[in-house]
């Protein structure tokens, strides 16, 4: 079973549709620090979202996990192209502000890449992140994460075509944060 206890108020377990209100809670309470970063799609329609992530999950197509501060969702990680032929996926992920700052999404996404490596048999992860976004890089450079490059101009913000940074992490170059 994947259940994480993060540290003494957080903990992580597979996404479930029974939690498109607290999604919803905790989208509508965080606009502002997600909007800049997220697909409108998951802002605008939290509970059509889930509901896309948990029937990927059944049909063994994808992942996503949700992290908790007691009975409020404090965040979410989520593959998207999981390819089973060539052994991998990209990996999303968004932490409420509150929990920022404090080791949260480190050792959620180790969580979840040690379940991708290890119980998935994905061979490699990558990450795609505005360029230059502050706080990606050193999470993903923690964890053994290689920044692979720029894809140029490839995401529309604002009606403006932007770049976005590709981070690119092979099982056998997986740092585990320390407990
Ligand atoms: C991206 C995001 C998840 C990063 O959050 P974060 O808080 O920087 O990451 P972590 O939870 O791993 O915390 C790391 C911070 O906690 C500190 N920390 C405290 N205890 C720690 C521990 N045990 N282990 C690791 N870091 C620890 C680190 O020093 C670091 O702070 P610093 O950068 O000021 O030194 C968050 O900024 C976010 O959700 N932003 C909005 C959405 C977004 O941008 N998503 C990504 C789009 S690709």
């Amino acid at each position: 079973m994947f259940e994480y206890r993060l540290d003494d108020t957080h903990s992580l377990r597979p996404a479930d549709l029974a939690d498109a209100e607290a999604l919803a809670h905790a989208v509508a309470a965080n606009r502002e620090h997600l909007l800049p970063w997220l697909p409108d799609h998951v802002l605008a329609t939290p509970q059509a979202w889930l509901a896309e992530r948990a029937a990927e999950m059944a049909r063994g197509a994808g992942f996503a996990a949700t992290v908790w501060r007691g009975g409020e969702l404090a965040g979410v990680i989520w593959t998207s192209k999981l390819d089973v032929a060539h052994r991998k996926a990209q990996v999303h992920f968004w932490l409420v502000r509150d929990a920022c700052g404090r080791g949260i999404m480190t050792r959620s996404l180790a969580a979840v890449l040690e379940h991708l490596f290890a119980q998935r048999g994905l061979h490699r992860a990558t990450v795609r992140a505005p360029a230059g976004h502050p706080r990606v890089r050193p999470l993903l450079e923690r964890l053994g994460f290689v920044h692979e490059g720029v894809i140029r101009e490839s995401v529309w913000r604002d009606g403006t075509p932007c770049d976005d940074d590709l981070f690119g992490l092979l099982a056998r170059e997986f740092r585990r944060p320390l407990p």
